[in-house]
This record gives structure tokens, C-alpha cells and sequence, in this order.
């Protein structure tokens, strides 16, 4: 049973996980070495807990039951007495590895040594430790303590043991768990990106303007909200980041390519709500345009997001990243989509999504536009996901 929980590295990450673990009743040790970072983390968390007070959602004996629940400590060697530390420092696979090596040399030999890390392989990380068994990704969505999704990430070297007690923990904590291969993305970063580049895509190739291409999704899809909008809230810098990263470890696979349009906004500064202008203006009183709300157009526009994106599940599903229940929790559960991708390619129907990927790779001729094997094999076999 994990009680004792050392969590490294108190930024945005490492403090939202540092509330989930101490409400579920786990006593907590936040460690950073930053003591400013930790500063401002206790005081964020007292913020936050006064605000749920405030709004009737907790009450103050629960407020002080969280806050006595976690220890902010400056040295990594407090973590010793841990039975389960999460790290969320800066990505960085040399800084992560030497962090893990001095943890090691400090804790049990039973404490399991995760990682939040959202690109980094979780392999390498486990490489740096005696016991790389012991050692399994445990990726949180931000913010923590709303995100109901945990993504749990065994490394070809991690042991069952620590697997079951990971996923036991996290269930614990009141989180849905998606288990997902050790693979560039896992399944989130990796699922959802035609959410956006699709929709790069479909503005360059000048079909439709920003507003008319969120205008699509959030109508016609269900989604809540769309590609630029939601590119705006996460920043250009961090998107395009994420883009690159999992072009780059897919060897350069064309389904991953980053757009021009992003990296332009990104180097312009244009990051989104953060700098005050992105794809939206977000000054007070700014003018944003008009979508244009023509259905036939909005229906082209969100049939081709949802197929590319029905294409990327089925390929993760193919290549068994994870299982389809866990595809689909993660993109209902980690970034809020209407329904499962798996379930909506069935209410869709296999043949209308083959249909689709064809008619688009009919149109291109690029490698982008490939339908899954397994897409097709279903068809074949007038199979369905679910
Ligand atoms: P952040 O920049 O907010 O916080 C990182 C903290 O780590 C800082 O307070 C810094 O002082 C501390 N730190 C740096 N080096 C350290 C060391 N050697 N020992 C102890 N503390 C150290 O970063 P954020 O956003 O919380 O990300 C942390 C990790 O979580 C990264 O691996 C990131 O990829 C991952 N992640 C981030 C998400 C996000 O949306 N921000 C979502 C999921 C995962």
C-alpha cells in the first residue's frame, strides 16, 4: 500500500500531483530545488483550497487535512522513507537521469521511481537506475487535480509488480488509468494530432479561415473547443513543441508533420491567451472574425479532422499502444473529446471511414493520408470496434 509519496519538482505539475496524492490521504513530500518554486506552490495550494472552501466544495477541516498532508522539503534525501516518488522536473533526459541515480541511492529497494515525463522514453529514463524494474511512467494531465486521466507507461524493462501497484495507486486517487506503450506520445500527445494539424492543413490550403474551422468542430463535431482556440489556451510554443517532438521520434513519419502556420505564430510571439494574441486576438474589446457558418462547409471541414483523427486511433490500436477502451477514455478523459474516437468510428461505420482516408489519399498522393492496415482488415471482415 502506498502511503508515503515524494514528489519531485513543484512547478505546475508537481504541485497538482502533490494535491491529488494528499487528498486521496497520502502523506506527501514536495521536494524542488527551488526554494522561491516552493514558496509559491504552497501558497498557490492554499489559494486554490481557500477558493474551494469559498465556493462550498470542501470544508476547512478537509482544507487543513490537505495542507498538513504535504511537507515542502529542499533536500531530495527527505524522499528516503518514500514508497512511491513521481518526478516532474524540468524535460530534460540528463538532468532526469542524474535526479533518478542520487534518488536511488536514497530510497528502498521497494519504492517505485516514476516519471511524469510527456516525451521523454520511459526506457532511457529507467536505464540510469540499479533497479530500472522498479521505475514506470506515470503522465498526469494539466491541471491535475481537474484532469481525470492518468496515462501509466511500463518500460520494456518495468516489472508487473510495479505496473499493478502503479495503476492500483493512481485508481486510488480517484483517476482513470489508460496503459499505454512505451511509444512517442503515448497515447494523448500521439492521438490528438490531427486535431490539430488537420486543421493547420485545412487553413493553409485556404478552405476556411480560423473561426470557421473552430466553427465546425465545436458545432458539428461536439467538440468544446476548437483546434485554434484550443492551441491558443495550450500556447503556440508548447503545441508546436509537442509537434516536433513526436515528428522527430516518429523518424520523420509525414502524419506527424508540423505546420508552417504554427511555427510562424510561434516565432512571431503569437503564442495565444498568454501573450494576449494568437490565432484570436484576446485584448479587451479586439475584433476576432466571424466564422462562416455554412453547413456544407462545416461538415467538409469536421468529416476530414474526425477521419484523420478515427485514422490515428485505429493505427494506435493496430499497432497495440493500447487497448481500445483506453484509447478512448484517454481522448474522453485526458483532452475532453465528445465521444471515443474507436466508438465514433462505429457510429460512423468502418466502410464510410475507409472511404474517406482513400478519398483523401486519392486527392494527395501523400503518405499522410494512408489508412490504418487495420481500418481496412475490418472492413474486410465487416467488423466493428466495439
Ligand atoms: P515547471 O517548469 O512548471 O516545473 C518544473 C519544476 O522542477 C520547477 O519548479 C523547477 O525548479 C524544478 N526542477 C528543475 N530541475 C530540478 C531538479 N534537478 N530537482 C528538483 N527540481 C527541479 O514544469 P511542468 O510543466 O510542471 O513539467 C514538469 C514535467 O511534467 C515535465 O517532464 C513535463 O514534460 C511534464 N508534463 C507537463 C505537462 C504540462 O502541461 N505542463 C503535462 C504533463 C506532463
Amino acid at each position: 500500500m502506498i502511503k508515503k509519496v515524494g514528489i519531485i519538482g513543484s512547478g505546475t505539475m508537481g504541485s497538482g500531483i502533490a494535491q491529488v496524492a494528499a487528498t486521496a490521504g497520502c502523506a506527501v513530500k514536495l521536494f524542488d530545488v527551488n526554494s522561491d518554486a516552493l514558496k509559491t506552490a504552497e501558497a498557490d495550494l492554499e489559494r486554490i483550497l481557500a477558493r474551494l472552501v469559498e465556493k462550498g466544495r470542501i470544508d476547512v477541516g478537509e482544507k487543513n487535512r490537505v495542507q498538513t498532508n504535504i511537507q515542502y522539503v529542499s533536500s531530495l534525501k527527505d524522499l528516503a522513507d518514500s514508497h512511491l516518488t513521481i518526478e516532474a522536473i524540468v524535460e530534460n533526459l540528463k538532468i532526469k537521469k542524474n535526479v533518478f541515480q542520487e534518488l536511488e541511492s536514497y530510497v528502498s529497494e521497494t519504492c517505485i521511481i516514476a516519471s511524469n515525463t510527456s516525451s521523454l522514453s520511459i526506457a532511457s529514463i529507467a536505464s540510469s537506475l540499479t533497479l530500472p524494474e522498479r521505475c514506470i511512467g506515470i503522465h498526469f494531465f494539466n491541471p491535475a487535480p481537474l484532469m481525470k486521466l492518468v496515462e501509466v507507461i511500463p518500460a520494456i524493462q518495468t516489472s508487473e509488480k510495479t505496473l499493478q501497484t502503479a495503476v492500483q495507486t493512481i485508481k486510488d486517487w480517484g483517476k482513470t488509468v489508460a496503459i499505454a506503450k512505451d511509444t512517442p506520445g503515448f497515447i494523448v500527445n500521439r492521438v490528438a494530432r490531427p486535431f490539430y494539424g488537420e486543421a493547420l492543413r485545412i487553413y493553409e490550403e485556404g478552405i476556411a479561415d480560423f473561426a470557421t474551422i473552430d466553427w465546425a468542430l465545436k458545432t458539428k463535431g461536439g467538440f468544446r473547443m476548437g483546434p485554434f482556440e484550443l492551441m491558443d489556451f495550450i500556447g503556440n510554443d508548447v503545441n508546436y513543441t509537442v509537434t516536433e517532438t513526436v515528428f522527430e521520434a516518429f523518424y520523420y513519419d509525414p502524419r506527424y508533420k508540423p505546420a508552417f502556420t504554427q511555427k510562424r505564430f510561434a516565432e512571431a510571439g503569437y503564442l495565444g491567451r498568454k501573450s494576449g494574441k494568437g490565432y484570436y486576438n484576446y485584448t479587451e474589446g479586439a475584433e476576432n472574425p466571424t466564422p462562416r457558418e455554412e453547413d456544407v462547409l462545416g461538415h467538409r471541414i469536421f468529416d476530414r479532422v474526425l477521419i484523420m483523427l478515427i485514422n490515428e486511433a485505429a493505427d494506435a490500436l493496430f499497432l497495440n499502444i493500447a487497448s481500445a477502451e483506453d484509447i478512448d477514455n484517454a481522448m474522453t478523459k485526458g483532452v475532453n473529446y465528445p465521444k471515443g474516437l474507436l466508438a465514433w468510428a462505429d457510429e460512423k461505420g468502418i466502410e464510410w471511414c475507409v472511404q474517406k482516408m482513400d478519398a483523401l489519399y486519392a486527392e494527395y498522393h501523400e503518405d499522410r493520408y494512408r489508412c490504418s492496415p487495420l481500418l481496412r482488415k475490418m472492413k474486410r471482415e465487416n467488423k466493428t470496434f466495439y
